[in-house]
């Protein structure tokens, strides 16, 4: 079974996670999580967004957090910027790598982003021109690789069309989301396959929400592809605002616990990653979605 011997883990919980949260989560909070997951292990966290606060009002202290957290080495913290005025806000708070976020899907992209896929691409030029004079990396996303919430079904040439644009514009790396969690082994390797015909395998990435319970063996069919980096969230925390009804990504415990048994290497310290995770648990009032992290528990 050909599958890497190591994986990048990109924690995208406290953003991605955080942003569907209805309550407030304090800024000091943020911070706090961010530091434990680093403590874990994790060496590249998506600490926030810099979009309208309006549109999601629990990413508005992102500057805050960044100007919070205590930066270890090696450790990329990074955000989303939409636009310019994102990537401005980004600089100012002095982020290390920024991500633009695109979609297959037309009307997911007038939902999320208030803006048709073409226009979005036309937006992200000056986000590359500008990332790049500050020597900032830049990932990208796109979303709805397997569906749309919307729309239903996306056509694999709608992904392998906006992957190519993100990967010519610049994005080092392009992040394959499947926001609603729809995708199954066969229809993620299907995108992954006609992707690879356009970007080199090793710059991709799966961004797999569980929504239904298909995360972890998508991810694992992404392995056996040749795919060795993985988006997760500790506590399996999140969703996306214009995605109603779609549950949190894959939980970084879960995704940690699959890579030990495969005996790949990845970096994180499984019980600290638990405890990040039970921290925010705690913090928000619910139980972890993470299954490794209650079964641990009980024992
Ligand atoms: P818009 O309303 O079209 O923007 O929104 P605009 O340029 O017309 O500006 C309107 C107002 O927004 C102005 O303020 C701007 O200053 C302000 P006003 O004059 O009305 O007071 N504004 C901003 N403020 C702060 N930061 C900014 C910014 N830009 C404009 N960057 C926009 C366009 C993209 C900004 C808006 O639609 C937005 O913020 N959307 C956020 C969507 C979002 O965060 N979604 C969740 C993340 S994506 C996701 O979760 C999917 C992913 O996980 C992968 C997957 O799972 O598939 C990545
Ligand atoms: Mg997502």
């Amino acid at each position: 079974m050909a599958l890497p011997k190591k994986v990048r883990i990109v924690e995208v919980g406290p953003r991605d996670g955080l942003q569907n949260e209805p309550q407030p989560v304090s800024t000091a909070v943020k911070i706090e999580l961010i530091r434990q997951l680093a403590g874990a292990g994790l060496r590249y966290i998506e600490a926030g967004s810099l979009v309208n606060p309006r549109w999601v009002p629990q990413m508005a202290d992102t500057v805050q957090v960044f100007q919070g957290i205590e930066r270890q080495p090696d450790t990329v913290y990074a955000a989303l910027t939409p636009n310019l005025a994102g990537l401005e806000r980004a600089l100012a708070a002095g982020v290390s790598e920024v991500a633009i976020f695109a979609a297959a899907s037309e009307t997911f992209s007038q939902k999320n982003i208030n803006c048709s896929i073409a226009e979005s691409l036309e937006r992200f030029a000056p986000v590359m021109d500008a990332a790049r004079a500050a020597n900032l990396r830049v990932r990208g996303y796109i979303s709805c690789i397997a569906g749309c919430p919307y729309e239903g079904a996306v056509p694999v040439t709608r992904v392998t069309q906006v992957a190519d644009k993100l990967s010519q514009m610049g994005c080092y790396e392009i992040s394959l989301g499947d926001t609603t969690g729809v995708g199954t082994a066969a229809s993620i390797s299907r995108v992954i396959e006609a992707v690879s015909e356009v970007v080199p395998i090793s710059q991709l990435a799966v961004h797999c929400h569980d929504t239904y319970g298909q995360a972890l063996v998508n991810i694992f069919v992404a392995l056996q592809l040749g795919v060795a980096v993985v988006d997760s969230s500790v506590a399996g925390l999140g969703g996306c605002p214009y995605a109603r009804g779609a549950s949190g990504n894959v939980a970084t415990e879960d995704l940690v616990y699959m890579l030990d048994g495969l005996g790949i290497e990845h970096g994180v310290d499984l019980d600290r990653i638990i405890a990040a995770g039970s921290y925010i648990s705690d913090q928000l009032g619910r139980k972890t979605s993470s299954k490794v992290a209650r079964a641990l528990a009980k024992r």
